[in-house]
């Protein structure tokens, strides 16, 4: 089985159909069951679990769920929130708070509560870009894409078994880059960057993503998968993973 958490929409609901579709089992998590239950409906290989990764009752519910799966072959942190995206002189602490519960604490704490189960398996950390230069308005996300990578080194220190990586998936055709083209706190500069990215259809989109993820879960070796820190702009592996009818456009 593979854990993917925030599977119900998004880069998650991707991977869990790609997984699928190789003939892997999947359980998904996320808070709202509707679009879990629709993604599980695709295929008989995916099942759902409602759960706020965020907090610790949500992260006992994953573990009394999974009590019966003695192996775990991989658990992937998706589930992620850009919001708050407001301005370090403004920002709220209770926002500032939840977003580093969802994006640092509910991988680290959702790891360490399966070790046991992901014996020889994988745990994939969904990184960004921005945890290795800052965006005005988006600090918050900044920190704990920084710290999540962090977190990724820190276990790779302390587990070769599980074997940890981490990964920078681009910038994603999904809700939460709808969310950044909506904000007013960022610089003007900036955001028409990310709109006209929309506009010239330069987006990644999530399935493409998704088929990167399961090369690195399903087809390289271990001591490959914790080599380096994925990054989907990277040509270099592109032949091994990109079919032609899949786009990775370049930034620039
Ligand atoms: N979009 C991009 O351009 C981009 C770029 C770099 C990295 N990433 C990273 O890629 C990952 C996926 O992003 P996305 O673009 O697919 O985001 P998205 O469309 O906003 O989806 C986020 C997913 O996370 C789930 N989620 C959020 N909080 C949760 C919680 N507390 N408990 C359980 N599930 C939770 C959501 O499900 P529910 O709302 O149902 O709980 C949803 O399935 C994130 O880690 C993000 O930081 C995205």
């Amino acid at each position: 089985v593979y854990v993917v958490t925030g599977g119900g929409r998004g880069l998650g609901r991707s991977l869990a159909l790609a997984l699928a579709a190789r003939g892997q089992s999947v359980l998904i998590i996320g808070r709202h069951e509707s679009s879990l239950s629709q993604v599980a409906a695709l295929s008989a290989m995916i099942h759902y679990h409602v759960a706020d990764v965020s907090t610790p009752a949500g992260r006992e519910s994953i573990c009394l769920h999974l009590k019966k799966t003695p192996q775990l072959k991989g658990l992937i942190h998706n589930a992620g929130v850009i919001d708050p995206i407001q301005r370090l002189g403004h920002i709220d602490e209770a926002a500032w708070l939840n977003l580093m519960a969802t994006n640092v604490n509910a991988p680290l704490f959702l790891s360490q509560a399966l070790l046991s189960q992901l014996t020889h398996g994988r745990v994939l950390h969904i990184g960004s870009g921005v945890a290795h230069f800052p965006v005005a308005g988006w600090s918050a996300y900044c920190v704990s894409k920084a710290a999540l990578w962090m977190l990724t080194r820190c276990w790779q220190l302390e587990s070769a078994s599980p074997a940890f990586t981490s990964v920078m998936p681009g910038i994603l055709d999904t809700d939460m880059s709808a969310i950044i083209r909506e904000s007013n706190q960022m610089d003007t500069d900036k955001l028409a960057f990310f709109q006209q990215l929309k506009h010239n259809n330069r987006l990644i989109a999530a399935d493409t993503v998704a088929l990167f993820l399961c090369w690195l879960l399903l087809d390289i070796e271990t001591s490959d998968y914790v080599k380096q820190e994925w990054d989907i702009y990277d040509t270099s592996h592109h032949a091994s993973w990109l079919p032609p009818h899949h786009l990775v456009p370049p930034l620039e």
